[in-house]
């Protein structure tokens, strides 16, 4: 098999030797010719099919598929209009009446939402626990289904992959991992048994902060053949343009990973001798709680970042209007720096106490480092840190 950047740049391209392009298409079509029954029809990698409708599958929209599966070891790749498309389509394509279903309480605020929905409205069964009650397999329930973030938001607290991905594997529960904070080049679930790996493509995987998108792998022909169906009845398909978008930052994934990484360890490296710093969470520090099993399951540390500053909320929030390289922005992955107030954004409805209780300091600053030169970025840092 090539290497990972070999195939980011050229798996799934549609090169079409009559027109000469490099690049693939951006196939800006609702509808296609039908019935197409010329023998060369080009056929969309999950139907089997001559393209029909965009919501269906798009030729666009399938280049993307076929690459990011590529880089995931993975034999189908399907994509859809957001993360949290992604998400909502594959539970809802999943579960059946009656499912039972094990999630982690530091999850991504809009999915946490959804399993609430689920609960009430459809009455499925879904508990919460602790990454650590998951490592130390503290599980004493029979569940269908389990649904994990690899490294959590904010605190970046990391699944122990290979022991979870045992456990469901022996008892023949679906595993869903979202790996968004890791991306591809740093870690691939299905290598550990996962049954499904998805992303928020809006982040590492476009990496410039200017497209919504999502993406889920596979190599279980069935689920495909399930979540596959739910996207045409949910609807979740992305457009063209943002595919196109997406297909394009894969090509360079792996280059910005490898510098995320670097430059967020240099970060952290310099938050943890601060003397203003109480506490940096980054998997890469040897010191850090999750550290060991960072090394199992993580390939690169990644490019997240948080660290409270002894001066607690009230300092945070000066240090957050004394960046002036680092942007205020609640998301993550692009090339550009973004720093962003937990307490204040993604975990805003949460009180003191409960925030407190998830572990997360209500001065917490969350970054995600971007791809800026090192110095520079420290440069910022060490002036805004006053407080
Ligand atoms: C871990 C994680 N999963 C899913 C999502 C949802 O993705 P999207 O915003 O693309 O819908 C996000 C968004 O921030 C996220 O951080």
């Amino acid at each position: 098999m090539k290497g990972f950047n070999t195939r980011a740049i050229h798996v799934g391209e549609i090169v079409d030797k009559r027109f000469g392009n490099v690049v693939t298409p951006i196939f800006q079509d609702s509808t296609f010719i039908h019935p197409n029954d010329d023998p060369n029809a080009y056929l969309d990698s999950n139907s089997g099919e001559p393209f029909l409708y965009t919501r269906v599958g798009n030729p666009t929209v399938n280049s993307l598929e076929m690459k990011y599966a590529s880089l995931e070891d993975a034999k189908f790749g399907i994509s859809f209009s957001s993360g949290m498309a992604t998400i909502s389509t594959t539970l809802l394509s999943l579960i059946k009446k009656g499912s039972r279903i094990l999630s982690i309480n530091q999850l991504y605020g809009q999915t946490y939402r959804l399993f609430l929905d689920l609960i009430k409205k459809h009455g499925i069964e879904v508990d919460f626990v602790s990454v650590n009650e998951i490592n130390s397999l503290d599980i004493n329930k029979r569940y269908d289904m389990m649904y994990v973030e690899s490294v959590t938001n904010p605190t970046l607290q990391v699944i122990d992959l290979i022991e979870l991905g045992k456990y469901c594997k022996e008892r023949d529960i679906n595993l869903i991992v979202d790996a968004t904070f890791a991306s591809p080049f740093n870690q691939r679930p299905l290598e550990y048994g996962a049954d499904v790996s998805l992303h928020s493509g809006t982040k590492y995987i476009s990496g410039h902060s200017d497209v919504v998108i999502g993406l889920l792998s596979t190599n279980d022909e069935e689920i495909r053949d399930k979540v596959f169906n739910g996207r045409k009845v949910y609807g979740g398909s992305p457009d063209p343009l943002s595919a196109y978008l997406a297909l394009r930052g894969l090509k360079t994934l792996g280059l910005r990973m490898e510098r995320h990484n670097k430059n967020a360890m240099e970060l952290a490296k310099f938050l943890s001798d601060s003397e203003k710093v109480r506490k940096v969470y980054y998997p890469g520090l040897p010191d850090f709680e999750y550290h060991e099993i960072a090394k199992k399951v993580l390939k690169g540390y990644g490019g997240m970042v948080s660290f409270e500053p002894k001066g607690g909320f009230e300092c945070a929030k000066k240090i957050m209007k004394s960046l002036t390289l680092a942007v205020p922005a609640p998301s993550l992955g692009g090339v550009e720096t973004l720093v962003t107030l937990p307490r204040e954004t993604s975990h805003a409805s949460l009180s003191s106490e409960e925030l407190r209780r998830m572990g997360i300091p209500e001065g917490l600053i969350r970054v995600s480092v971007g791809i800026e030169d090192i110095e520079d970025l420290i440069e910022d840092f060490k002036q805004a840190i006053s407080c």
